[in-house]
């Protein structure tokens, strides 16, 4: 299973980049995790925002979250939300409306933050989002890490081991997720080649279109 992870975070001591780097260590057998660096992601433009004028970091963005099988997102929480960094990285991602490349992806959350709430209300701002790309949310565990300058030795390993537990379970929890949503797409891909649609039935639902 190859799984991209990403941070909303460009500095150098991010404790979001660090708990990515963690997870891509505590990574269950069989699951991989690549890092992707936000950093040579530009403000999105629509006007660049098609085939020929795309920034190449933002192709290489696409086609990357297009073939990982699940993505792992390591969110900071800035102004009570996720960090522009981010929210800018899906948005360009999203694109076009249907059939972006985080349609129907399997995405798990976890974020660490200085204070006591842990990024709860950033990682609830990205679920909002992740809604109209359609992209597959695990719901549990939560990882929330609070005090993060307390879960890090100076060299931004992750020492903490209750954290390192819950990690671990995220992406157990992610590689189960993901495994069960590509079950059920080939068996529903399997019912529908066996029974065309009615007129007037089937198709995708109205709205969303923009
Ligand atoms: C913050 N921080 C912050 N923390 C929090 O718990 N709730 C918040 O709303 C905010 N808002 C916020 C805004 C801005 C602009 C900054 C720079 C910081 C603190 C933030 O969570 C903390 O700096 C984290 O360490 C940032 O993540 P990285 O860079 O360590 O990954």
């Amino acid at each position: 299973m190859n799984v991209l992870g990403f941070a909303g975070s460009l500095r150098r001591g991010s404790y979001n980049r660090a708990l990515l780097r963690a997870a891509v260590e505590l990574a269950p057998a069989g699951m991989t995790i690549e890092i992707f660096d936000l950093a040579a992601i530009p403000p999105f433009d629509a006007d660049q925002d098609a085939d020929g004028a795309r920034p190449p970091a933002v192709e290489e963005l696409k086609r990357r979250i297009r073939s990982a099988d699940a993505l792992l997102i390591a969110t900071p929480e800035y102004n009570y939300s996720t960090s522009g960094v981010l929210k800018n990285a899906v948005d360009w991602a999203s694109r076009p409306a249907r059939g972006s490349p985080l349609d129907g992806k399997p995405v798990a959350l976890m974020g660490a933050s200085g204070g006591d709430s842990g990024t709860v209300r950033a990682q609830l701002s990205l679920r909002h989002s992740f809604v109209f790309t359609n992209s597959l949310v695990l719901n549990r565990p939560e990882v929330l890490v609070r005090r993060a300058q307390t879960r890090f030795d100076d060299k931004l390993r992750l020492t903490d081991e209750p954290t390192r537990k819950f990690v671990r379970q995220l992406l157990e929890a992610l590689a189960d997720w993901t495994t069960r949503l590509r079950e059920g797409a080939r068996a529903l891909s399997a019912v529908s080649s066996d029974s065309a649609p009615a007129a007037g039935t089937g198709g995708p639902a109205p709205g969303a279109g923009t």
